[in-house]
Formats: C-alpha cells, structure tokens, sequence
C-alpha cells in the first residue's frame, strides 16, 4: 500500500490506499492558527510533527496494515508558510502562514529593488504577502535576532520529511511557491535568491514530485510506526497533489477546490504567464508541466469562521447526534433560494489574493433587510466563495486557456448544496471524482510512482482515478445567480479606498 500525508491548515491528513487505488484507512488530527496581531497567522512546526505521528498510527491502524506494508509515503501540504530552522535543525520561530498579510511592505520593497515585470520575468510571479520570501524578509526587518540563528528555511510538507528523513529537500511544485524559483527552468533562481540575499545553502535540495527525496529514518520510524528506510516522494504543494489526485493533468481540465482557501487549477503544458500577475504560474507535481491557479484567500474559512461565531445551535446538535456540522449548515443553506434575496458575501476575511491581490480587502454582507434569516447568511457565504472562484475562471478564459471541464474537490464537493451553486455560478457542470481523499490522495498517487508501482504520474492518475457524479446547473436559478454576481462585481470596486 501507499500513504499520503497532507499537512493542511486546519490539521494534518494521512490515507493509506491500496495498489488498486482504494482507500484502506484515512485519519485526520486537527490544530489551531494563531493569530496574534490582526492578518498575522502563525502555527508551531513541533505541532504538525505531533499530529503527523499520531495521523500515521490511528490511519495504519485503522487501515489494518503495519509499517512494513507501505511501499512509499508521499507528502503534501499548505504552501508558502515559512519554516525557519537553526543550524541543529530547531525551530527557530512559528512558522508564518501562507494566509498571513503582514507582508505588504515587503512586497514593495522586492518590487521597488528588483521592478515587477523583472520579479515576473525571473520567478514568474509578482510579489505577494502569501509567498514564503516576502515572510522571510520580514523577520529580517522585525526579528533580526532571531534572522541571525537560521540556517534553513523550509515549507510545511518539508519540515515532516526532514522529521521522518533528515533530508532538507522540496519539490518544483511548492519551490514555485516561495518567490525564490525559477519557474521556467524549475531550478532556483540564483539571480532572485542574490537580489533578496538570501544564503544559498539554507534553501533545500529541489526535487521533480514523483522522485524519491529520502527514506524514513529509525527514529521517525519509531516515533510513526512507519518502517525505517521506506522512501519517501518528494510529493508536492497541496494545489498541485490535490491536482493530480483530482485528474487534473491534461490540457484543458480544471479544478474548483474549495479548502481553508479556494482554488481555481488549470493544468499547462508550457509555460503560461499573467504580465499582470494576478493568477499564480507555478510548476506542477507532472513533471516537466505548469499549472495556473487563482487563490481565494477565505473560502471555507469563511463558512468556518461562520461555524466557529455563529452556529452554536448546529454545533450542539452535531455534538448529540454525531451528525456534521457543515452539514447542517448546508441544510439551512438549502432553504433559501438561489441569490439569498439580495444578500451578498465578499469572502475577504483574509484579505483577497485573486483577482484584486489586495491584503487590506475586507468581508463584507451587503443587502441586508429585515426580511434575512440566519439561513441567507450560510447560503451568501457558500454564493459569495463560488463569486470569487468565477473571478479567478474568468481570468483563465481571458488569458484563453481552455477550460473543458471542471471538477471540484474539498469542503465545496462534498457539499450537495455548494456543488449546485458552483454549478449555477459557473453556468456550467462541474464533475466531482470517487472517493476523493483530497491532496492526502494525490501524495499517495505521487508515491506510488516514487515505489515504481505506476511508471509515471500519468498513468498512475488514469489507474486510480474516475469520475463519480456530474452536478448540472439548474436553468431557473441563472438569472438570480448573475444578478448577484453584478452587485459581487461592483462592490470591491465601491469599497477598496475605504479599506485602506
Ligand atoms: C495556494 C495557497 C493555499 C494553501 C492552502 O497558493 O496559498 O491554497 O496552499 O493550503
């Protein structure tokens, strides 16, 4: 069997999936983000460790295998979190998050000293607070002491496989991520890494995704169950393993996912980039291929952030009768018809990434009267997350990559209610595969390439994975959908000096 770790935001995953695909047993141990200032965001690396561990324990126990069983492990997580580590391979400080905003400044600095076509030219991507080169300069700036202990930097996934394998190793897909890479030649880019002086040697070791980076270690071994020496794939960035275990691989497939954040994906097999930077031109988990994504900051975060505030009463009904929450939630939502009567959500509780790039943007109800139930909240929330979502495909259509079909993952697939309004949305269907087990899947997928189960990362996607359900847009409900996303559309504009 094969095993698929996800270091995600709000807790770590781990499947166990059999060579034909199916999963033997999956567990999921969850932790907090701290957020000490306004738009900081910050975990302790220590903490993803300990969850892992007791991730792969309860997932190999619950799939009823030992460690000797697994034949690779393959990693993913959340992207462009900054893990800095001393020269005795300590934490020197919690790592600052992907979501995290503090970073405007910084963003201007690298775009005043290097230009922002030039950062386009050199990393593909302009300077944004999310990517993990922005955060680093920050500590520079704000914690010089503590700059002064670090010796590497690593991102999420990669701090587990230097927990299971000593290896201070990533992969193209999540170096894409960090401002640091090349994308375009899928090597760091010496000439950014001089221009922000960042030492060379603290950046890991890059890998193609499917390659093996190391293998376990006998204290990882002892500490996870695990077998020592089992290799481990150099895995990849959550968007592009999640990617693949969704199929997306091929000119013309895109993905919808709705995590902590929202994830327009098209695959690309060249190079493909936004002289204005508001989609991401990363490297993906196939290698020698790129991909483009559009990120909403707070998708189901925000309904999160709804459960976690305001629905005590649904909270304390799943806690009787073991029912989930969300969906309850998706119950309300269903109550109340396409375009919440005028209520409109723009989901930037994190600030917004795609399209408006703005960390200072805000969330906002707009249309409120009296005649709004709670219920119009929950369903404006999931409308307002797939709004966003449609910004981000209608950037891809402008930069005419061709979108064929959509297939959606997450939190938003699960969800009976949220599919039909991605559906609605988009105008169009949108497909959800079997058994979808999320980045955790395409990790695993990643592995069985690195254990030579699969000759390639195609192969082993047409193996293991297939359509489920297709999810039609219901034709009464257009007008209503586009009238809201008209009054979406104008708000951000009517509202961003206000934000500053
Ligand atoms: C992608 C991004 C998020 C995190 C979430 O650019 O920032 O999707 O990867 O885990």
């Amino acid at each position: 069997a094969l095993m698929g770790i996800d270091v995600g935001t709000s807790g770590v995953k781990v499947v166990v999936i059999d060579r034909g695909g199916r999963t033997l047993g999956q567990a999921t141990v969850g932790y907090e983000v701290s957020q000490p200032q306004p738009l900081f965001a910050e975990q302790n690396p220590e903490d993803w460790w300990e969850a892992t561990c007791a991730a792969i324990r309860l997932a190999l126990g619950r799939s009823g295998l030992g460690g000797e069983d697994i034949a690779a492990v393959g990693l993913t997580g959340q992207m462009h979190s900054l893990v800095t580590l001393d020269a005795s391979g300590a934490v020197v400080r919690p790592a600052i998050l992907w979501s995290d905003q503090r970073t405007e400044a910084e963003c201007a600095e690298i775009h005043e000293r290097v230009g922002f076509e030039q950062t386009i030219e050199w990393v593909a991507n302009p300077a944004l607070t999310n990517f993990t080169a922005t955060k680093l300069l920050w500590v520079r700036q704000h914690e010089p002491d503590l700059y002064a202990r670090i010796r590497h930097v690593l991102l999420p996934k990669d701090y587990i496989r230097y927990r299971l394998t000593g290896e201070f190793a990533t992969d193209v897909s999540d170096a894409s991520g960090t401002l640091w890479f090349d994308v375009k030649h899928r090597r760091w880019s010496d000439e950014m890494v001089a221009a922000l002086e960042v030492p060379k040697d603290w950046l890991p070791r890059v890998y193609e995704s499917p390659e093996v980076s190391g293998r376990v270690s006998e204290g990882a071994a002892a500490k996870t169950g695990l077998r020592a020496g089992t290799p481990v794939a150099a895995g990849g960035g959550d968007q592009a393993a999640g990617a693949v275990g969704n199929g997306i691989v091929r000119k013309g497939a895109v993905s919808s996912t709705i995590g902590t954040s929202g994830v327009v994906f098209a695959h690309a097999d060249e190079i493909v980039r936004d002289e204005k930077g508001r989609l991401h031109t990363f490297c993906h988990a196939v290698p020698g291929k790129w991909h483009v994504m559009a990120v909403t900051q707070s998708a189901g975060g925000s309904l999160q952030w709804f459960r976690n505030q305001f629905a005590d009463a649904e909270r304390a009904v799943a806690a009787q009768t073991g029912r989930d929450v969300y969906d309850l939630l998706g119950e309300e939502a269903r109550r109340v018809p396409a375009g919440s009567e005028g209520l409109v959500f723009l989901p930037y509780l994190m600030g917004e990434r795609t399209p408006h790039l703005d960390p200072q943007a805000k969330g906002v109800f707009f249309g409120i009267t009296a005649r709004h139930e709670r219920a119009h909240f929950v369903r404006a929330i999931m409308e307002g997350v797939a709004f966003s979502l449609r910004d981000g495909l209608q950037l891809m259509e402008d930069l005419e990559l061709p979108v064929e079909e959509i297939r959606v993952s997450g939190g938003g697939a699960k969800s009976d209610v949220w599919r039909e309004i991605q559906a609605g949305v988009f105008g169009r269907p949108v497909v959800a595969i079997a058994a979808n087990e999320g980045p955790a899947f395409g990790a695993a997928i990643l592995a069985s390439v690195a254990a030579n189960v699969f000759s390639d990362v195609l192969t082993a996607v047409d193996a293991w994975v297939s359509v489920e359900s297709t999810t039609e847009p219901v034709a009464a409900d257009r007008a209503a959908y586009e009238e809201a996303y008209r009054v979406y559309r104008a708000l951000y504009p009517a509202l961003k000096s206000i934000y500053r």
